[in-house]
């Protein structure tokens, strides 16, 4: 209804002052209850407060991290009508510190050619697209085309292809290619999530796309026209699940200049903790091919726990590569006990390279920004809960060569007494997160209690580097060499924090608490 609408609507009944008070109090209710809509509060419980989550209703994937004259961009897949999975749209936001969020408006919706599933962005710095216009350089998405209506023909399996969109406006607004699709199916059923990049060695495009069971690589000089190269994986790594949403890396070895290329693969099933999860090949890649430097048996994990999916690296970064996943799991995201809106990012985290164990392993850490956020501190004890926020960075350090503790780690609690357990058992070797007491698990029976990592190194030294939010725990084992995200929903927040062991002599080096501070 246009404005001038509604001024002819309320003026026949102007006489009557009984009525137009009634009429200017529902006015003032509608015009603030659109404002809620357009901006939430972002106090909803359960709502995480200094992860990305979406202004209101269904995200999953991040898409198109790119960064671009000092923005962290962040396109997700959005579907603005309802809190489950629908047809697909680019969400987008930005940030300069990949902490504190500028939601902006939708960046790609679906059309004709389909839905739009989850892709990448580059820079187009050399203008190989020659679709540069004015000063800004161009952004150019690659993404999926899902035609929902052919798959639910169920004739042909060729429902997904790759499509194109650039930005000359640094990310503002957004032009469909004119020739979509820019490449097409030959009758896969599962051919999607191109993450593209720069390859410099032979100074041209490659793109990462998961097939099936498998990933493509393609090449190309202008972002419009593509060729094959090669196929890896089909009897490579874990295959649980379909392949989804890869990204090849290439990253230096750390203490070294030897140059390595990290294929990052998330599959739909089967994680080490059930369920979606993300694993990684390290190998050699010459801009066409990519060999794995292991076995085809091994599996690496880039995160153990249930939560971390469709995580990828952010592109135009230089050396640093940083990662930022889905904070949730297909077994059950659809149905967590959230309201206006459901799924949130894990938070952003730089990865490093390892000569690490007999092999090259992947490492993540917290991102150095979330200092920042950083307030009050607290040394956290045995004997007595320390009380906080609930927004907490844990930082905790123990000589397994003093400790008569077999199993330790930290508890955090409420007043309902709902508990929640991140900890290290010796005899098993292994880091856990125990969620079966943290709070709601009724809604699905897959939300499975307990999350388990073997550990990596063989130091005295056993460490924990730990984010808490109101809905998430993320743990950083040994310096990241092992990762645990675990999701958990109180019915309050978990506020109270302690150390336990199950045996007295906990050796304690460092148990440090900072309070987080909000970012929303
Ligand atoms: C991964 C995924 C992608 C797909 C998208 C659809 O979570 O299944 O493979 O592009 O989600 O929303």
């Amino acid at each position: 209804m246009s404005l001038q609408q509604k001024v002819y609507l309320i003026t026949p009944i102007a006489q009557n002052r009984h009525f137009m008070s009634r009429i200017i109090i529902a006015l003032l209710l509608f015009i603030s209850s659109t404002a809620v809509a357009q901006k939430p509060s972002y106090k909803e419980q359960h709502r995480p407060q200094y992860h990305f989550s979406p202004p209101s209703k269904w995200m999953n994937d991040p898409n198109g991290m790119v960064f671009y004259k000092g923005e962290y961009h962040l396109f997700y897949q959005y579907y603005p009508d309802s809190t489950v999975w629908g047809p697909m749209h680019w969400g987008h936001a930005v940030s300069k510190d990949m902490l504190h969020w500028q939601h902006l408006p939708i960046a790609l919706y679906p059309d004709s050619l389909g839905l739009i599933f989850s892709g990448s962005v580059v820079v187009d710095k050399n203008n190989t697209s020659g679709l540069k216009k004015g000063a800004e350089q161009p952004l150019v998405a690659l993404y999926t085309y899902h035609d929902l209506k052919k798959e639910k023909a169920g004739k042909e399996m060729d429902f997904q292809y790759q499509g194109m969109a650039y930005s000359l406006d640094k990310g503002r607004n957004w032009t469909k290619y004119a020739g979509n699709p820019v490449i097409k199916n030959n009758g896969v059923k599962d051919f999607r999530d191109p993450k593209v990049i720069w390859h410099e060695a032979s100074k041209h495009w490659v793109m990462v796309l998961a097939v099936a069971d498998r990933i493509d690589f393609y090449r190309s000089e202008n972002l419009k026209e593509w060729s094959f190269s090669s196929s890896f994986g089909k009897d490579e790594g874990s295959h649980g699940g379909v392949w989804e949403c890869p990204d090849l890396v290439e990253m230096t070895v750390e203490g070294t200049n030897n140059k390595k290329w990290v294929l990052i693969v998330s599959i739909g099933n089967g994680g080490p903790n059930g369920g979606s999860a993300t694993q990684y090949f390290t190998g050699d890649f010459d801009g066409r091919n990519f060999v794995n430097s292991n076995s085809k048996e091994t599996m690496h994990w880039l995160d153990h726990g249930p939560d971390n999916y469709a995580g990828v690296t952010w592109s135009n970064t230089g050396n640093q590569k940083l990662f930022l996943g889905w904070m949730s799991n297909w077994n059950y995201a659809q149905v967590v006990p959230t309201r206006s809106w459901r799924s949130a990012m894990t938070i952003p985290r730089t990865l490093y390279l390892k000569n690490a164990a007999g092999g090259y392993r992947l490492y993540s850490k917290p991102v150095r920004n979330l200092e920042t956020l950083r307030q009050q501190q607290h040394t956290l004890s045995v004997t007595k809960p320390t009380l906080t926020n609930g927004l907490n960075e844990l930082i905790l350090s123990f000589d397994l060569s003093r400790a008569a503790a077999t199993d330790f780690g930290i508890s955090f609690t409420n007043e309902e007494n709902e508990l929640l357990k991140v900890g290290f058992n010796k005899e098993q070797n292994q880091f856990y997160i125990d969620r079966s007491k943290a709070g709601d698990n009724s809604f699905s029976k897959l939300f499975t209690g307990s999350a388990v990592a073997p550990r990596l190194l063989s130091s005295n030294i056993v460490k924990l580097h730990v984010f808490i939010d109101h809905s998430s725990i993320e743990v950083f084992g040994d310096d990241g060499s092992v990762v645990l995200t675990s999701l958990f929903f109180p019915k309050q927040p978990l506020k109270s924090v302690q150390l336990f062991n199950d045996k007295e002599g906990l050796s304690l080096q460092q148990a440090v608490l900072y309070q987080l501070k909000s970012t929303w």
